[in-house]
């Protein structure tokens, strides 16, 4: 499976989203990751679906939406019709698993499962003949610009070889402090799928993004 980089646009300039979204895109990247947060599951507030809506209007690029919500199903069909490409939840945040599932796929949207630093890798097991994309958060998810927690890297391992022995192709997601210098090791842990927030839009996006893409 090709290796994909998705910048995280919760460190760009919210007054200027289309357009930074638009330059890693011209810099070659194909991924947009889009961190939703409710107060409740992490401390902090950022964007809801009628954001996701204006952007799907100023970009094509494949939306790859976080939702850090408590009870993630009374959402997640507002999400997808917003114009999500994927929508991953936490199985911390969530009772109802199985439903919150088939009401991402019944949208014909991909579906992704997350799970927080200190949550067993096993949680994901039972799930991984029905999703596209399972996310191990390398920070406690919350707020963008934190350290990479070294204790994740064997999460990664044990989840790619999950992934392995299912046969399918499920992608796996890293996301919290991956920089330039330490991307290499969720690559080796078997990571495919790279978020980068921080790094990306803390500094020169599109050099940047051109910088990550070539390490990929
Ligand atoms: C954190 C978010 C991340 C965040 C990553 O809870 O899920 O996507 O943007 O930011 P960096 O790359 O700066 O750690
Ligand atoms: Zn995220």
């Amino acid at each position: 499976m090709k290796n994909i980089l998705a910048p995280s646009i919760l460190s760009a300039d919210f007054a200027k989203l289309g357009e930074q979204m638009k330059i890693t895109q011209d810099a070659g990247a194909t991924w947009a990751h889009i961190d939703v947060m409710d107060g409740m599951f992490v401390p902090s507030l950022t964007i809801g679906m009628p954001v996701v809506k204006s952007l799907r209007k100023a970009s094509d690029l494949f939306f790859d939406v976080h939702l850090m919500i408590n009870e993630p199903k009374r959402y997640v069909e507002e999400f997808c019709d917003a114009g999500s490409d994927m929508v991953t939840f936490h199985l911390e945040a969530e009772e109802d698993i199985d439903g919150t599932i088939d009401l991402i796929k019944n949208k014909g949207v991909q579906v992704g499962i997350t799970i927080k630093p200190k949550t067993d890798t096993e949680a994901i097991r039972p799930y991984l003949d029905r999703v596209d994309m399972v996310l191990i958060m390398t920070v406690e998810p919350g707020f963008g610009g934190q350290s990479y927690i070294d204790a994740c890297t064997e999460k990664i391992v044990a989840a790619r070889k999950m992934i392995d022995a299912t046969g399918r192709d499920i992608r796996l997601e890293v996301d919290g402090g991956i920089k330039l210098d330490n991307v290499h090791v969720v690559l080796d842990a078997g990571a495919d799928t790279i978020v980068a927030g921080s790094a990306i839009y803390g500094g020169d996006i599109a050099a940047n993004t051109r910088a990550f893409l070539e390490r990929l």
